[in-house]
Order: structure tokens, then sequence, then C-alpha cells
């Protein structure tokens, strides 16, 4: 647990967070932790985001700018790029804390998708990382140590239901931090996903079932399910100078869902549900 004032591990780096959109945002409580550490850095969002204002407030108490960006548009991720370029001259450290499925929103089940909905789940959720990556690359911000952290989830290698196409999106966005990890690992940049368990925020809660979702891993993981602050001071780590030969990894944040069968706590919840059902 962090000792509430910091331990300096981001001073003298500079950065840029994408998707915070309100408090409860784990790119929002990133973005508190990389400030408590001594990290200098921008906040981006898509601009129809902005508009609620929100991200204004985090930015005043972190000292941030805030620059709008859509990641599916190329000539926005190219200014933005130059935007960084003036402001910071180069980038030490990227949080992708982005996800949408316009499918989940509207209710389509996966075996009748909408195509176009799910070439933008794959476009906003994973192919916006190699984007970045990309732009940011040919406009020269990238510093050599640099790490990147894309936010992920286990319905990458697991089928959850109700994740639908973000389920894809999300072994997509694995692949492609690999994928690119390997590309730049001769300046020392790392690449990485942090795969968090359940959270409660906009894009989580906005899944069918996802209460449901959020008790099992809670009550499998044997440390239960870590929150969005301590997702936040375990990216802090990825950005700092301790985890430099971190690279091309799929990191879960779960409290130890994702190797756990089956623990006593979910065996006694089955068992007072077939008691109540034996009674009714
Ligand atoms: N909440 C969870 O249970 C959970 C678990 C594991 C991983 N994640 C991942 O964490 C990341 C952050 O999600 P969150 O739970 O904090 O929810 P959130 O809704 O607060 O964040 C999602 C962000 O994506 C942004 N976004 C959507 N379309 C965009 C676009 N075209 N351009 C730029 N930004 C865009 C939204 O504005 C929002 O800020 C996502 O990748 C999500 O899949 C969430």
């Amino acid at each position: 647990m962090s000792n509430g004032k910091g331990y300096g591990l981001l001073e003298g780096k500079k950065g840029i967070i994408f998707g915070a959109l309100n408090e409860k945002s784990i790119a929002w409580r990133v973005a508190l932790a990389c400030n408590r550490e001594g990290g200098d850095f921008a906040l981006s969002n898509a601009p129809v985001a902005l508009r609620f204002g929100e991200l204004d407030d985090l930015a005043e108490q972190t000292g941030s700018s805030v620059i709008g960006c859509d990641v599916t548009n190329d000539d926005e991720i190219e200014e933005l790029a130059d935007q960084l370029d003036e402001e910071y001259g180069g980038i030490d450290f990227i949080l992708h804390a982005i996800g949408m499925s316009p499918n989940i929103r509207k209710d389509q089940s996966y075996t009748d998708l909408n195509y176009e909905w799910m070439q933008q789940t794959l476009e906003i959720s994973s192919i916006s990382l190699h984007k970045i990556l990309h732009f940011f690359d040919e406009a020269d911000i990238l510093n050599d140590g640099a790490s990147i952290v894309a936010m992920s989830y286990i319905g990458g290698q697991r089928i959850f239901s109700e994740y639908s196409d973000m389920n894809d999106a999300k072994a997509l966005l694995e692949s492609i931090a690999r994928n690119y990890g390997s590309r730049l690992a001769d300046r020392g940049i790392r690449v990485n996903t942090v795969s968090q368990a359940p959270t409660k925020t906009s894009a989580g809660s906005g899944i069918e079932g996802f209460d449901g979702m959020f008790e099992f891993a809670d009550q499998l993981a044997p440390l239960g399910n870590p929150t969005a602050d301590e997702c936040a001071d375990y990216c802090v780590t990825l950005f700092s100078d301790l985890t430099r030969m971190v690279t091309m990894q799929n990191l879960y944040h779960d409290g130890g869902f994702s190797t756990s069968g089956i623990s006593e706590k979910l065996l006694q919840t089955l068992k007072d549900a077939q008691e109540y059902k034996e009674d009714d």
C-alpha cells in the first residue's frame, strides 16, 4: 500500500494518460497516483468526453494539460503527438485505459454481432494502441526507456459471456502490446498490459451482469478484487525504473483470480443458495 505521500518513483518523468472520464475511472486513479509520485503528464480523452468538463478538475488537481483526441482518428493522434512534442519534448510513460463496445452498449448478442460496431469496438479498444505507438514513434516523442501500459481484462484468455466482442478486443490489445514491445525493446522501451479485475467504473458497470462478475471474482480471488487505486499503484511501478526488464507481458492484477479454481467462500455461497432452493 502506498504511504500516501509517494516515493518519488516518477520524478523527472513525463507522460500521457488516456481514458479518465470521471473520478471512478481507472485512468483518473492512475493520474492521481502518478501525480503523487512526482510525474508530469497530459490527460487525453475523446472530445465528446471532454464536454462533461470533469477532466478539468483533475487537470487542476494534478497540474496537467488536457488534450482532446479521438483515438480512432489518425489526424487527431498526429496532432496530439505534435502538441506533446511542443509541451514535453519526449514521453516516458503512457497509460492506455480506453475501451468501448457498441455491441455491448446496444445489447447485441455475440452470435448476432453488428459488424460495423464490432469494427468500432476493435478500433477504439485495441487498434488505437497500435496507432498511438505508431504516430508517437513517427513523431519521435517516445523517449528511450519509456514504459507503456494498456489496461486489459481476463476476457482476452477466457470467455466471459456478457463481455461479448470485448473478449476479442482484449486478445488483440494484448497481442499488439507484445508485437510492439518486441520492436521497441532495442531502445529499452517496454510495452505491457495490466489485466485488472472487475472494477466499478462507467465502462465496467455498463456490462450486463457486471455485478455478478464482480461478486464472483471477489469471492474466488484469495485476496479479493483490487480497487482502481490499487491498480494505479501497480501501474506506477510499471512506469518506474524498478521494472526496467519487464516487457511484452500480460500482468494480472486480480487478487489471484486467474490461477484460482474454487474457493471456500464461493463454495459456501453455492451451498447457501442450494439450501435456500431446497427450503423453498
Ligand atoms: N472496469 C473494469 O471492470 C475493467 C476491468 C479490466 C479492464 N478494464 C479496462 O480499463 C480501461 C479503462 O476503463 P474504465 O473501467 O476505467 O472505464 P471508463 O469508462 O472510465 O474509461 C473508458 C474510457 O475510454 C474512453 N474512450 C472511449 N472511446 C474513446 C475514443 N474514441 N477516443 C478516446 N477515448 C475514448 C472514454 O471516454 C473513457 O474515458 C478500459 O480499457 C477497460 O476495458 C476495465
